[in-house]
């Protein structure tokens, strides 16, 4: 029984060494743009640290890296993350998108957060600085509130 213990824990330790040279995802670490949505919106210092230490992660040209995400399998999961957190919403492109799309945005922050999906909850598990209180949920409101006044007039 010892034995075959021992082998497990070998095999997986090998395999884990072994998928380090799988594939090693490439960073993303662009410069900040005029098209970036705290410098297009002037989003105040608090909305800002929110925004940064809660969304940017996933939804920027500029993620902070963690430790492990060198580390195969959670280096393909972070990539992952990035990679469709972007497509679905880019903070750092938002001077680009369209009224009607950045108004759509606005709303389902609201949604996403008030639901519990976003952050994703396997993100705030691991940054504790990315929780959701519920003075942060009512700022954001607020803030999300506004913003979306400023598109209907932008409109009309
Ligand atoms: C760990 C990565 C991660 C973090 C952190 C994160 N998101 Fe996301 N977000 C994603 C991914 C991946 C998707 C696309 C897939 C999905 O909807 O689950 C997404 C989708 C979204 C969408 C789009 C939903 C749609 O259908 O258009 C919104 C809005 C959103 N996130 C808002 C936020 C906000 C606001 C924060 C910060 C409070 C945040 N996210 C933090 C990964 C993340």
């Amino acid at each position: 029984m010892k034995k075959i213990l021992k082998y497990i824990l070998l095999v997986l330790v090998v395999g884990l060494v072994v998928i380090q040279f799988i594939n090693r995802p490439e960073r993303i670490n662009e410069p900040v743009t005029d098209n970036d949505l705290i410098e297009t919106l002037q989003v105040n210092a608090q909305m800002t640290d929110f925004l940064k230490s809660a969304c940017y992660d996933c939804h920027s040209n500029q993620p902070r890296y963690p430790w492990y995400a060198s580390i195969a399998p959670f280096s393909w999961s972070i990539a992952e993350h990035i990679e469709h957190g972007r497509e679905e919403l880019n903070f750092s492109e938002w001077a680009t998108y369209s009224a009607r799309r950045r108004d759509h945005k606005l709303e389902e922050m609201v949604e996403e957060v008030e639901e519990g999906h976003m952050p994703l909850p396997g993100y705030l598990w691991l940054h504790s600085d990315a929780k959701i209180t519920e003075e942060r949920l009512e700022m954001l409101k607020t803030w999300v509130e506004q913003e979306r006044a400023k598109i209907s007039q932008e409109a009309n």
